[in-house]
């Protein structure tokens, strides 16, 4: 049986033995992007552990403000935050078993649930992400899950050698802003 957790301080190298088996870019372990995802909280990121194999996916999302918010909340006074997904990976061999649609759907269940607690000092207006314009898996991943294309942007991995490589979608997933 898999096990869910929360990535923290304690597991947060699980998360980068991941992302370096499997994704195409190569993040340092030192990259700054590992304290975000730490400090964005346990309810954002999570890691799958298979009981055998150890760790076979892991999700690292930021918290962040919205620099232009679509939406002010003049009854409660919450800020505009979102969730920005910075690195999601599911080992080959455990791939199309909806493992990454079942970390997706943790994420998006979190922020309907701060979303409807208007005690919660901000409120979730999306969920977004960059993805190479080469990656059709990942692009039909995120679109069956309502993810929409945004806009591109040209030369955003400018490591890649093609075009279509080095370009770059940005998907969204707008939230229920329950609060409204
Ligand atoms: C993208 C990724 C996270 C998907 O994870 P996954 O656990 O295999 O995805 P799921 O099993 O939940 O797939 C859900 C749906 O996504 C789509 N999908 C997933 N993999 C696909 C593929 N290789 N080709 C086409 N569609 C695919 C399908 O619609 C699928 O639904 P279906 O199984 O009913 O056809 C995984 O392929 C991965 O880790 N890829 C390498 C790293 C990467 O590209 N990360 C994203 C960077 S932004």
């Amino acid at each position: 049986m898999l096990q869910w957790v929360g990535v923290t301080n304690s597991n947060v190298d699980d998360l980068k033995t991941i992302n370096s088996i499997v994704l195409p870019i190569q993040y340092s372990s030192t990259h700054p992007m590992y304290k975000h995802i730490v400090s964005s909280g346990p309810q954002f990121s999570y890691l799958v552990y298979h009981p055998l194999e150890g760790v076979i996916a892991g999700m690292g999302c930021r918290l962040e403000p919205a620099k232009e918010p679509l939406y002010v909340d003049k009854i409660y006074h919450r800020q505009t935050a979102r969730i920005y997904i910075i690195t999601l990976a599911v080992l080959s061999m455990y791939r199309q078993q909806k493992i990454g649609t079942q970390l997706l759907q943790r994420l998006i269940e979190t922020c309907n649930i701060i979303n409807a607690n208007n005690s919660v000092e901000y409120i979730i207006q999306d969920i977004y992400l960059h993805v190479q314009c080469s990656n059709h898996p990942a692009i039909s991943f995120y679109q069956k899950l309502g993810f929409q294309i945004e806009k591109n942007i040209p030369q955003y991995y400018k490591k890649f050698s093609t075009a279509e490589e080095q370009n770059a979608h940005i998907l969204v997933l707008p939230m229920k802003l329950t609060s409204e």
